[in-house]
């Protein structure tokens, strides 16, 4: 049993849905999980403490400052505590206290200081849903990384119709299950996971250079959400005025060259995530020492192919990553051109990118990707900060990576 003694921390906020949770709860103490409970001010008028600390067979938080439970476990604790932290519901008052990083109750200070991932399920009526102020606020929780659940389209209680309704004990039970079956997969097989990122330098002589416009973002963004996960992940960067994330092995190179001599070295791996903007030609020849301007030809220069990291890695029949994916850089026929190269290149999935916007990819922090695979399936992720869409790949990656597990 997957859920067999996790600890899962539930904070009730105060929406009429609230009455919901005292039927998740008995669903997973079914399933042997155990439960602490926080109930906020507004969610004391739907559930009474009694009816939870009866079901949980334990006392329910409420204040910052109760002297007791302080003594017992105090908020820090109350965070490290648990395995997941649930806010259901969640309320659109609520995001808008954690979008700007509110401490003013015993629940928006467990969550400021919680190091787990925290479930909010939204609950709230169609309108204060699609809000603007609440929109402007899923982006940035989403981006602080919270994970969200529903809300679901269906009749809410005050009679209107629409998206805002919560999703069911048994949907959030579901989802619970699938968190940690997969949480438990990737522990048990040591996933590791190359990401190439970053643009590559040419150099014609020691300081003139071929290059592109990547910033190495979305690539570093990616190794950061993949190691999360749980998947042990190095990246290969070019040169990037990004700061390295502190949690995961970097690799700095300079040329295509020295990017696929790292890659070689760095499998075998499970999965291979290749963003970086591969210059694809270098000088046929560098010169050791700055080449005067009165010696430079400068009506050509003489270029030839650098090789093409990504074909390697999905054509290599000894070492071939589990799964390798591509980022493909467009300014037009974005999805036909894409396809084509995921076909040539025989990689397993293809993110696509159109770099002819200012707004979204290359030197931006949004982004807004089409994922396309080999059976020809085409979804996009809307234009979001590359942190989020980052997110949202890994656990694409880390879904491919567990099925083919499966099936072999
Ligand atoms: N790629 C690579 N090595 C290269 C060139 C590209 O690994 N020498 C990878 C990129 O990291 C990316 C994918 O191939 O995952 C597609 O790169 P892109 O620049 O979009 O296309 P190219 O294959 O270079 O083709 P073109 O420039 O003609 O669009």
């Amino acid at each position: 049993m997957t859920l067999k003694n996790k600890k899962i921390l539930i904070i009730i906020g105060g929406g009429i849905a609230a009455y919901k949770s005292l039927d998740l709860i008995r669903l997973l103490k079914k399933n042997s999980v155990e439960i602490k409970t926080i109930l906020t001010k507004s969610g004391r008028e739907f559930v009474t403490p009694l009816s939870l600390s009866t079901l949980t067979k334990s006392k329910t938080f409420e204040n910052m400052f109760d002297s007791v439970s302080e003594s017992e476990i105090d908020h820090i604790s109350l965070s490290r505590w648990a395995d997941i932290i649930l806010v259901v519901p969640t309320t659109a008052n609520f995001m808008s206290k954690l979008s700007i990083g509110k401490a003013e109750d015993l629940a928006t200070t467990v969550l400021l200081a919680a190091d787990k991932d925290i479930l909010l399920v939204p609950a709230m009526n169609v309108r204060m849903w699609l809000h603007k102020a609440t929109q402007a606020n899923l982006k940035i929780l989403q981006d602080f990384g919270y994970i969200f659940l529903g809300p679901e389209k269906g009749e809410m209680a005050c009679g209107e119709f629409g998206e805002g309704k919560m999703s069911s004990p048994r949907q959030i039970f579901a989802y619970l299950k699938n968190y940690f079956d997969k949480k438990n997969i990737v522990k048990g097989k040591n996933f590791k996971a190359l990401v190439t990122a970053g643009p590559t330098r040419e150099y014609i002589d020691p300081i003139r250079y071929i290059s592109n416009e990547s910033s190495g973002k979305q690539g570093y963004e990616i190794a950061v959400a993949l190691n999360k996960l749980g998947i042990k992940t190095t990246l290969i960067t070019g040169p990037s005025k990004i700061s390295f994330p502190k949690s995961i092995k970097v690799k700095k190179i300079i040329s295509a060259d020295e990017m696929l001599n790292e890659v070689k070295k760095t499998l075998p791996v499970d999965l291979a995530v290749c963003t970086a903007a591969v210059t694809d030609f270098k000088p046929a020849e560098k010169s050791k020492n700055k080449i005067k301007k009165d010696k430079l030809n400068f009506k050509s220069i003489s270029f030839i192919k650098n090789d093409d990291i990504l074909d390697f890695l999905s054509k290599n029949n000894r070492n071939r990553p589990k799964i390798v994916a591509g980022f493909s850089a467009e300014t037009k026929n974005v999805i036909k051109n894409s396809t084509l190269k995921m076909k040539n290149k025989n990689c397993d999935i293809m993110f696509a990118n159109d770099v002819s916007k200012k707004d979204i990819g290359f030197n931006s922090d949004f982004n807004k990707v089409s994922i396309i695979d080999q059976k020809g399936n085409i979804k996009i992720i809307p234009k979001n900060k590359k942190s989020f869409i980052a997110n949202k790949i890994a656990q694409i990656l880390l879904d491919k990576l567990i099925d083919d597990r499966n099936i072999n």
